[in-house]
């Protein structure tokens, strides 16, 4: 497999061809940015620990049932992905109340929903990603009605696999936001799984160990991210 030119570059990624034209290679930056690039900077190592737990967490995923765009780790930074046509809709799947959901409600932070609650915000920068429903997804033709369901279905069972294996490394997953694609007329899972795309709070003491340390100037960004790959590696080292 031989890499190309850089074909897109994100505020966190960069993606890049391949001489195969259905595989892309998915690079992950140090940088930084929260509130819509508003706030930027860089957390040193960033993208080595989003690689290495994106890879461990896609990989748990397709283990489990999730068809993904994942096909393997390459090295520190980068991931080889299946090249998806993306449907512009982000999932955000939320099981404790934190971040937009008490802005917007005016919920008390830390609250446990009885069930998981599904949002669908249109993946669009330059209109902030509003939060939308079914029938904007339909009138947008952003994906079919049974493509939706299909999308649904696949993230509230992301959420269970995701809940088990963080618990099991004693960590609260709060809520998580996931993207999605079509290889060869299939939905996949698609982007990636990382304390910038999770909330993950510490299981006993509630610390949070995501990019909220980075969006809200809670310090020891780094050491947060660094203690996530710690409990993520050994958790797949005893796998
Ligand atoms: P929110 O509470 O700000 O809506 O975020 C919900 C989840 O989605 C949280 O785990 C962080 C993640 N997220 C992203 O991955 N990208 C984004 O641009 C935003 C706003 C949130
Ligand atoms: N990644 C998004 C941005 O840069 C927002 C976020 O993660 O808070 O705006």
């Amino acid at each position: 497999m031989q890499k190309g030119a850089l074909l897109y570059e994100g505020k966190a990624k960069q993606v890049f061809a391949t001489d195969d034209p259905a595989l892309l290679v998915q690079r992950f930056k140090d940088d930084a940015t929260a509130f819509d690039g508003a706030k930027k900077s860089s957390i040193t190592d960033k993208g080595i620990v989003n690689n290495a737990i994106s890879s461990h967490m896609l990989a748990l995923l397709e283990k489990g049932g999730v068809r993904t765009h994942f096909v393997e780790q390459l090295n520190d930074r980068e991931m080889l992905i299946k090249a998806l046509d993306m449907i512009l809709v982000e999932v955000v799947m939320r099981n404790v109340a934190a971040g937009s959901i008490c802005k917007r409600y005016g919920i008390e932070e830390g609250i446990t929903f009885d069930e998981p609650i599904l949002e669908l915000y249109y993946k669009s920068d330059p209109h902030h990603d509003p939060l939308m429903n079914a029938e904007h997804v339909a009138a947008f033709s952003l994906c079919s009605a049974e493509q939706l369901q299909e999308i649904g279905n696949t993230a509230r069972r992301v959420n269970e696999l995701m809940k088990e294996f963080f618990h099991s490394i004693g960590i609260t997953l709060v809520d998580f936001k996931l993207e999605f694609g079509l290889a060869g007329g299939l939905i996949h899972l698609g982007d990636e799984i990382s304390p910038d795309t999770c909330r993950l709070w510490d299981l006993k003491t509630g610390k949070k160990l995501d990019k909220d340390r980075f969006r809200f100037d809670l310090g020891d960004v780094e050491g947060a991210y660094q203690e996530m790959l710690g409990r993520v590696m050994a958790a797949s080292d005893g796998a």
